[in-house]
């Protein structure tokens, strides 16, 4: 089966690498790629925009793709799947009505209510609401506000503040750019991350992970797209994921088929498990990142396979997940200024940079003399795994000395609670 996969990062580098360890894959296509994919895929860099349904139909097309698995949320947004679709070509994603669960947040609060799952008390305050509009509506939220764009953010756009006038600027900020906010209670409770196969009323959970959103250590500095995970979760009971899927992820697949929206892809549940169990921070229409890192890295079962069963509406029939023990870990490597403004074409050296099996790379690119260097705010994920989660935290932080990127960053914290065992559920 010929591949084409759509996207740049770290997300996408883990998807070519299970797709090219599945035999039933014969070659692989990527666009636009970054400079770590060159081994593994056919690099398609100006194909046109990944958000632009005829040009991904024309190069799906052009290379007689059998599947196309489609990475980020703004070509899902943009109806790329859905022009695939049209074209005849198997695509793994949601049509672009069913990625409006990521696309709009109030949509998703729409759906969760109809389907009875638990979320944040939420409002929305459209751009122009006044001056005392935006008070009133802070007045009924805190004392921490969860201020989010609901436009489309790639999980960039939250803040979430105990300080009134950081909430307030928030608001002010996303408004400017002509977007929506969405004012949320605070759901309190460690932090899950259970990403779904799902076509149609099937549900298949993959392993749970926990992402590390902030920008420092100690959850502290600004929200980012995700600076570490590590999966599974040590703290999370057996039958957790099992409660997650019932309560959550099933009611939501059967909503979205009474209306009309069938959802076909990967269906990514963004959680807090409070007092009373799991409730739903967000909703994404596609695998997280740097989530799947860690997450594909413990899949056995092939994945070209599995990811087209999906495509052809046959998950029901496929044979139970497989997967290795222990613990996987990735740790992001940042530019120097992410989140606001990162440092790029800076050039990223050392003995691990070649290591094809733990250093997966997201914003990268290659420079004009040809070595690699920076291209965007998150630069690399390096994984780690082991029998337990500490030695996939020690396999990570090791390799990561051996590269070297002038100003970067990392949190020295990926999954340290859990090994300290500090999270626990209520
Ligand atoms: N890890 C957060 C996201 O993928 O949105």
């Amino acid at each position: 089966m010929r591949i084409l996969v759509i996207g740049s990062g770290g997300r996408e580098h883990a998807l070519l690498k299970g797709l090219a360890a599945d035999p039933a894959t014969t070659d692989l296509h990527v666009t636009p790629g970054n400079a770590g994919m060159a081994g593994l895929a056919t690099i398609h860099a100006d194909a046109g925009a990944v958000d632009d349904p005829a040009a991904m139909t024309a190069l799906a097309q052009r290379i007689d793709a059998g599947l196309v698995v489609i990475g980020p949320e703004i070509p899902l947004v943009a109806g790329v799947a859905d022009a695939l679709r049209a074209a005849g070509i198997r695509v793994f994603g949601p049509n672009r009505d069913a990625a409006q669960i990521e696309g709009s947040k109030q949509f998703a609060k729409e759906v969760m209510a109809a389907a009875g799952v638990r979320t944040a008390r939420a409002e929305q305050l459209q751009p122009g609401t006044g001056d005392a509009g935006v008070e009133a509506a802070l007045d009924r939220f805190g004392p921490t506000w969860v201020v989010k764009d609901d436009g489309l953010a790639g999980g960039k756009g939250v803040v979430v503040t105990s300080d009134r006038a950081a909430a307030r600027e928030h608001v002010d900020a996303v408004h400017a750019l002509g977007n929506p906010v969405l004012l949320e209670s605070f759901l309190d409770g460690p932090e899950i991350s259970l990403f779904c196969l799902v076509d149609g009323e099937t549900v298949v959970p993959l392993l749970p992970a926990q992402d590390h959103k902030r920008a420092y250590d100690n959850d502290e500095g600004p929200n980012t797209g995700g600076m570490g995970a590590y999966t599974p979760l040590p703290w999370l009971p057996a039958e957790g994921v099992q409660r997650i899927v019932d309560e959550v992820c099933v009611p939501v697949a059967k909503e979205m088929v009474r209306r009309g929206t069938p959802y076909s892809g990967l269906l990514y549940a963004g959680l807090a498990w409070g007092a009373e169990g799991p409730a739903v921070v967000e909703f994404n229409a596609r695998f997280g990142d740097p989530e799947t890192q860690p997450v594909l890295s413990l899949l056995k079962t092939p994945l070209a396979g599995l990811l087209d069963a999906v495509a052809r509406g046959e998950l029901a029939s496929q044979p139970e997940l497989e997967w290795e023990d222990g613990y996987a870990l990735t740790v992001v490597l940042a530019a120097e200024g992410y989140p606001a403004s990162p440092r790029k074409g800076v050039a990223i050296t050392g003995s691990a940079l070649g290591d094809a099996g733990k250093v997966l790379h997201a914003g990268t690119a290659l420079g004009p003399t040809g070595d690699t260097e920076s291209a965007g705010g998150r630069v690399l994920n390096i994984l780690g795994k082991g029998a337990t989660l500490e030695e996939a935290r020690d396999t990570a932080y090791s390799i990561l000395d051996g590269i070297e990127l002038a100003g970067a960053f990392y949190r020295h914290d990926i999954a340290l609670a859990a090994v300290e065992g500090r999270i626990s559920l209520r």
